[in-house]
């Protein structure tokens, strides 16, 4: 029985919607607490596949993981062991691949399978090695796994990333952060999940300073201790319920998020038409005017972030004028239209930039999720479609939303779990 999600299109969102922590900061800072030999306590986790796909591999490896309440976990990895790592968990997510910082840190030799997680064409590791390198860590060749050593003990470096690189700018302040001496990154990325990795460990007696900006500092420190953490909220769930309120006309607001993180986001929704106001924590969209077309690129934060994307495909599409979208961070990202395309969206793309014609009228047909944002996309595309739209592939959306049925249906949207 394959499980879908079934999207009945025509409802506009209406109400409110607690966002859940951000998984691509919640799964660096699980693996970080191998770097430790005392208890984290980490709050905030979203419900998803990949947190507890990483709370596995970690229990797996032989650390201690206690829940605490549906958000909250502790987690001791005093006994892990890198070579009790299961490898067929790891391809399951990219995140896996952070496992290499943290190990190289705490043992000086690091395991780990080849990551998987997002097709997004070529998803190659050579700026994280350049770091792990320049930190004293070689590769040792190896078959179906990713092996590394440290022979003369890791010590500090300097790197400058030929691209801001988030995950090897987190795997470098991994492996930084125990290291001996100093460590610097230049054009290191900015993006929030860097941040909220540098506030845990610094919490934890790290020493990081300029995380956010271009170049971040690392004094090796000898111990860590435990400490407890709360994770920053997901501005890519949030982004895409904003996304999901615009397409349908609806009025909705967010709790529990820091609209600071949404600004490329929000800025492109009031381009389109979408009145926003934000207070501390919440931001409230409401659209009432048709939408407008605009034009899209992505970069690294702080610009309009490539996980966002796909879900400002039906916007565009149900736009006046519809617009261009230059994808800057990931070679393949549209394998999406082909099933957007068989809901009646007009767009062409060479790969690299996609040019929506707009003034489409969207169907309901069925259509596969080719990733986790893509099924987004589609699911949003099925809110304002004619008739029902049925979603295939699932396990990518729930790699990355929590209780998204529940959170949409609480809008208003009219959305279930059906079976094949
Ligand atoms: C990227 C996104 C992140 C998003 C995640 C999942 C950016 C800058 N990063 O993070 O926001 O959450 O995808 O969708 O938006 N690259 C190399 N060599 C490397 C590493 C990366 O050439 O060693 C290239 C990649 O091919 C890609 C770009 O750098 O073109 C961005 O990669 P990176 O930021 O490392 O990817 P993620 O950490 O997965």
């Amino acid at each position: 029985m394959i499980p879908l999600i079934s999207v009945r299109g025509g409802n506009r969102l209406r109400g409110e919607v607690f966002i859940g922590g951000m998984k691509n900061a919640a799964l660096p800072i699980l693996f970080a607490t191998i770097l430790l030999r005392q208890t984290v306590a980490i709050e905030n986790l979203p419900a998803v596949t990949d947190v507890t796909t990483t709370l596995r591999i970690l229990s797996d490896m032989g650390a201690r993981v206690t829940w605490e309440s549906p958000t909250a976990v502790q987690v001791n990895a005093a006994d892990v062991d890198p070579n009790a790592l299961p490898l067929n968990l790891t391809t399951r997510l990219r995140g896996s691949s952070y496992l290499l910082g943290a190990e190289l840190g705490r043992f000086g030799y690091a395991v780990s399978g080849l990551p998987g997680g997002c097709d997004f064409g070529n998803r190659p590791l050579d700026q994280h090695f350049m770091i792990f390198s320049a930190l004293g860590a070689e590769v040792v060749p190896s078959v179906g796994n990713i092996r590394l050593t440290a022979p003369g003990g890791l010590h500090g470096g300097a790197v400058r990333l030929s691209f801001p690189s988030v995950g090897a700018t987190l795997n470098g302040i991994l492996a930084g952060a125990t290291a001996d001496g100093t460590t610097m990154i230049e054009n290191a990325a900015r993006e929030p999940h860097i941040v909220d990795l540098a506030n845990f460990l610094n919490a934890c007696g790290a020493e990081i300073s300029g995380a956010g900006t271009s170049q971040i500092r690392i004094n090796g420190v000898k111990n860590l201790h435990g400490c407890r953490h709360r994770i920053i909220p997901d501005m890519i769930e949030a982004g895409t319920y904003l996304a999901a309120a615009a397409a349908t006309g609806g009025h909705i607001r967010l709790r529990a998020v820091n609209p600071d993180h949404l600004e490329a986001v929000t800025d492109r929704l009031a381009a389109m038409g979408a009145s926003i106001a934000a207070s501390e924590d919440t931001v409230t969209l409401t659209r009432m005017l048709p939408l407008r077309g605009t034009d899209i690129e992505t970069l690294p934060y702080p610009g309009f972030p490539t996980d966002m994307q796909p879900q400002f495909a039906p916007l565009l599409c149900l736009s006046e004028g519809g617009g261009l979208v230059y994808e800057r961070v990931w070679e393949n990202r549209f394998r999406y239209l082909e099933e957007l395309r068989r809901m009646g969206a007009n767009v062409i793309s060479d790969g690299l930039c996609a040019r929506f014609r707009g003034g489409d009228r969207l169907t309901g047909t069925r259509v596969c999720a080719t990733d986790l944002r893509a099924g987004a996309a589609l699911l949003i595309a099925g809110l304002c479609a004619e008739g029902e739209t049925t979603i295939s592939e699932i396990r990518h959306i729930e790699r990355g939303y929590p209780d998204l049925i529940g959170k949409f249906r609480s809008l208003g949207a009219e959305l279930r779990l059906v079976t094949d």
